[in-house]
C-alpha cells in the first residue's frame, strides 16, 4: 500500500522509518518531510491543511492511507473531509480533537466526568480574570484557550505575571479570545503516557518524560522539548489502572458521547502525585520528540497498528514493546527558542555509523544543491535504546560529538532523573 506521512518534524521521520520496515507498505509520501524523509520517500511540497489538493495528489498516487503527525490539520478536521472517501486516515475526527484544539472543552469534559485535574475557572473577560486572580493563589496557572503551539500556558508567580498573562491572551496573542482558563497549579513529577485507539478499543502505546526547557537542570526558556527518555520512572500497575479508569475512559466515552470516534494516538500529559494521576492536558498525536523516543522500541509492524485503528480491529492486533530504555537528544540551532539562523551546513551526518539500537531522526533539516542544511530551530534528534539509560545517553551524546556541529546546542543531561552519576 501506498502511504503519506503529514509533518516536517523528527516525529514524522521517526513514522517514515517505521513504515519503511514494513514490507506491506510499498511507497511513501510526506507532506512536506524533511531531509532525512527525502531518503526513504517523496516530499511532497503541498500545503497539508488544503484537503482538496491533499486528496487529489492521493488520488493520482494512489495513497491508501494518510497518517497525521501534527494536531494543526486533525483540529481542522482532515478525518471528517477524508470520512466518506477511499483513502483511510489515521487520526481522531473534529469533535475528538477538541481534546488538544480546546482546553476549554477537555476541562467541561474533566468536570463532568470526575476526572482528576487541577481546580481551574473559566472567564469571559479581562475584568473578570482579573477580579478572579485577586482572591486567587500563586503560583497559579494561565491558559489560551485554542491551539497556541505549546506557548499559550503561563505559569504565573504573582498577581504581575498572571495579569500580563490574561492581557496577552485577550488582546489576541494567540488569536480572538473570548474565554481563558485559570487553573490551580499541581505539583508531583509529571509523566507522559500514550495509547493507540480505534474507536471502541484501546492499547498502550508507551510512556516518557520530555524535557521541555531549553537548560541542563531543566531552567531557562520553553521550547517543543530538547529530550526525552522513555519509560518514565514513576510507571507502576497501581497507577496505570487509575489513568486507565479515571481518565482515558471517561474520556473517550464522553467524546463518544459527543458524536466523536476516537482513532489515533492519544497522549496523555499527567501529573503525578503519590502515585495519584491528574491530568495537566490531552494532545491528539504522537509527542514530539517522544515519538522518536518509543518508536524504536516497538517490535510490531507500525503499519499494522495504524490501519488495525483505521479498520476497528486494533483487538486482533497485539502491539509488542522491547523492554529496553530509550533516549532521544535533541540537537537544535544556538539561540533557539530564541533566535537563530537557518540554512547552516551540516556535514558528513551520512558518515556516521549506527549501531541496530541508534537512531538519527531529522527534524530541521533540508537537502539542498550544496548539501545537507539546517532548516529550524530542533535540528537532529539522536537517539538510542538498550537496557540502561545512561548507556543510552553516553551513546546518544557520543553520536552528536562525532557530528561535531559548531552551529548546535544540547542538553547532556536529558534522563537526569533516571540517571545517578
Ligand atoms: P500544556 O501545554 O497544557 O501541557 O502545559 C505545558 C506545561 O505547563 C506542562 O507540561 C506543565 O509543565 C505545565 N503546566 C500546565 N498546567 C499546569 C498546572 N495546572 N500545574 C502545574 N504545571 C502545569
Ligand atoms: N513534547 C511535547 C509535545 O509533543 O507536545
Amino acid at each position: 500500500m501506498n502511504v503519506g506521512i503529514i509533518g516536517s518534524g523528527g516525529r514524522e521521520h521517526a513514522i517514515c522509518y517505521m513504515l519503511n520496515k514494513s514490507k506491506k507498505v510499498s511507497k511513501i509520501f510526506c507532506f512536506p518531510g524533511n531531509a532525512g524523509t527525502s531518503l526513504i520517500a517523496q516530499n511532497i511540497n503541498l500545503d497539508p491543511d488544503n484537503f482538496s489538493v491533499l486528496e487529489e495528489y492521493c488520488i493520482k498516487k494512489e495513497i491508501k492511507l494518510l497518517v497525521v503527525g501534527p494536531e494543526k490539520p486533525l483540529v481542522n478536521g482532515i478525518v471528517n473531509f477524508f470520512k466518506r472517501k477511499s483513502i483511510k486516515v489515521f487520526g481522531p475526527d473534529k469533535i475528538s480533537s477538541k481534546l488538544e484544539g480546546s482546553k476549554i472543552f477537555t476541562k467541561k469534559i474533566c468536570q463532568k466526568n470526575n476526572i482528576p485535574t487541577s481546580k481551574f475557572k473559566i472567564c469571559e473577560s479581562l475584568k473578570e480574570t482579573l477580579d478572579y486572580l485577586k482572591r486567587g493563589n500563586f503560583p497559579i496557572v494561565i491558559k489560551a484557550d485554542g491551539l497556541a503551539s505549546g506557548k499559550g500556558v503561563y505559569i504565573c508567580k504573582n498577581f504581575n505575571d498572571a495579569k500580563e498573562a490574561s492581557e496577552e491572551i485577550f488582546n489576541g496573542k494567540f488569536g480572538c479570545a473570548k474565554q481563558i482558563l485559570v487553573e490551580e497549579f499541581l505539583e508531583g513529577e509529571e509523566m507522559s503516557y500514550f495509547i493507540v485507539t480505534d474507536g471502541k478499543n484501546y492499547k498502550f502505546f508507551g510512556s516518557a518524560q520530555d524535557h521541555k526547557r531549553v537548560g541542563e537542570g531543566d531552567k531557562g526558556k520553553n521550547t517543543g522539548g530538547m529530550g526525552c527518555y522513555s519509560p518514565s520512572r514513576l510507571l507502576n500497575k497501581d497507577l496505570e489502572l487509575k489513568i486507565k479508569t479515571k481518565i482515558i475512559e471517561p474520556t473517550l466515552n464522553a467524546v463518544n458521547e459527543q458524536g466523536g470516534v476516537y482513532k489515533g494516538f492519544l497522549y496523555v500529559g499527567l501529573m503525578i502525585k503519590n502515585n495519584d494521576p491528574f491530568l495537566i492536558e490531552f494532545n491528539v498525536r504522537m509527542g514530539d520528540p517522544e515519538c522518536q523516543t518509543i518508536l524504536p522500541t516497538l517490535n510490531t509492524d507500525l503499519f499494522d497498528v495504524l490501519i488495525s485503528c483505521c479498520d476497528g480491529t486494533l483487538n486482533q492486533t497485539s502491539i509488542d514493546f522491547s523492554v529496553s530504555k530509550s533516549i532521544c537528544i535533541v540537537l537544535c540551532s544556538k539561540g533557539y527558542p530564541e533566535k537563530f539562523e537557518n540554512n547552516i551546513e551540516i556535514k558528513d551526518l551520512e558518515q556516521i555509523k549506527l549501531l541496530k539500537n541508534q537512531n538519527i531522526f531529522h527534524a530541521g533539516t533540508l537537502k539542498t544543491v550544496n548539501g545537507l542544511v539546517s532548516n529550524g530551530g530542533r535540528v537532529l534528534n539522536f537517539v538510542s535504546t538498550s537496557d540502561d539509560f545512561l548507556k543510552c545517553r553516553d551513546e546518544a551524546i557520543n553520536l552528536i560529538k562525532k557530528l561535531n556541529w559548531k552551529y548546535g546546542y544540547f542538553r547532556r543531561d536529558i534522563g537526569h532523573k533516571v540517571i545517578k552519576t
